[in-house]
């Protein structure tokens, strides 16, 4: 079976763990966990890296930083993970719901002017399966309207996204330098991974601060166990973060890795009827975190039919999002009920993403493009 995903470990990752073994820094104290914050914000273009123990939680605390009031809304994608959602719940908020571009599958941003309310206090913005989000009119909206933008780029590391608002000085920028806050996810899956992990960016001190005493229990430096807050321990270990280190310092490697697992299958599967591949926008430098496709209905399957045949022919695959008005976790909640987004309900139930992972060969992903023609030729037509 060719998995979907498989974590591309080395010497250098096997030196830094055993250095925390060997000292016997295992918990959240050690030097790793500086040098990875301040290497993955570098890397990033920000000031301030705050790691945490996973994207789901960066996501909880960057909502926490903004200090909601009970009712007050934030904007995001329908078609996402249900991290997004819940981190506005937690923090007695309202998530607001807008639809996918049917050519990104990322939100789309002229849905979100009609979602501002006199409640609406931030945007989050989503880089779904390593494409950017068309972010300059978004913070553009954005800055007229006087609300936050949170960056949900667990799944774009390394992405970029070329700023035209100047159209004289047009520049590249990465995915998660963006927001007044970014996040991210290491977990196994990613472009890089401590296993499980997470961290949040920003520029701005405060912010910085707040987030980095939330994730510590706001314990005090002036005396511990004094509490002025409510905090979290979200705090990641001294061994995740020598992981996310070693893996930092391939990172060119990684991404260069990942696009050419984009292209050659944009290459093996080009021109195939009943097959929408990913697309690259002329903004955007996608590092397709996973290789994700959508079947046409004229094929007479979906995407669940799909992943099964592709199984027989030793081919994992994992199927897209399920849109957060779909949940009925939402419903029982009076969520979102009768609220309908018909891209993100269809790319849900045509859509899957192929073994995508660091270790893939060029044969093993020959063998992928080859199930996928051999299940569409005996498709219906
Ligand atoms: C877009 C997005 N946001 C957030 C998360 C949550 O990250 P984690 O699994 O580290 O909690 C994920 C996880 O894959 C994700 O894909």
């Amino acid at each position: 079976m060719i998995p979907v995903s498989e974590p591309m470990l080395g010497e250098r990752e096997l030196e830094y763990v055993t250095e925390c073994i060997r000292t016997g820094w295992v918990s959240s104290v050690g030097h790793f966990i500086r040098e990875f914050e301040e290497g993955w914000a570098n890397y990033c273009g920000r000031r301030y890296g705050i790691a945490v123990s996973n994207g789901t939680v960066a996501l909880q605390l960057a909502v926490a930083c903004l200090e909601l009031e009970a009712g007050d809304e934030i904007i995001m994608p329908s078609f996402t993970i249900i991290s997004c959602a819940l981190a506005v719940i937690y923090n007695g908020g309202i998530p607001v719901l807008v639809d996918s571009d049917p050519s990104t599958w990322c939100m789309d941003v002229d849905q979100v002017k009609a979602k501002i309310t006199p409640r609406t206090r931030a945007i989050m913005a989503v880089h779904i399966y390593g494409h950017p989000v068309d972010m300059d009119p978004l913070l553009a909206l954005a800055d007229a309207h006087g609300l936050a933008v949170i960056e949900d780029a667990a799944e774009a590391h390394g992405a970029e996204y070329l700023c035209r608002r100047d159209r004289k000085n047009s520049e590249w920028r990465r995915c998660g330098s963006f927001g007044v806050i970014s996040c991210f996810s290491f977990y196994a899956n990613k472009l890089i991974t401590t296993g499980e992990g997470g961290m949040l960016l920003t520029n701005n001190p405060g912010l910085a601060e707040k987030a980095r005493s939330m994730r510590n229990l706001c314990f005090q430096d002036h005396r511990r166990f004094f509490h002025e807050d409510l905090g979290f321990n979200f705090r990641m270990t001294n061994l995740q973060a020598s992981l996310g280190l070693a893996q930092l310092e391939r990172m060119s490697e990684i991404v260069a890795k990942k696009r050419w697992i984009g292209q050659d299958y944009n290459r093996g599967l080009q021109d195939l009827p009943g097959l929408k591949l990913p697309v690259e926008k002329s903004w955007a430098r996608s590092v397709y975190w996973m290789y994700a496709v959508v079947l046409s209905e004229e094929t007479g399957m979906d995407a669940a039919e799909f992943a099964a045949k592709l199984e027989h022919r030793g081919v994992q695959t994992r199927p897209f999002f399920l849109g957060m008005h779909e949940q009925p976790v939402f419903h029982q909640r009076g969520l979102f009920v009768d609220e309908q987004y018909p891209v993100a309900e269809r790319i849900a139930r045509q859509g899957l993403y192929l073994p995508s992972g660091l270790s893939l060969t060029e044969d093993q992903l020959v063998q992928v493009c080859n199930a996928v023609k051999e299940v569409l030729s005996r498709a219906k037509k």
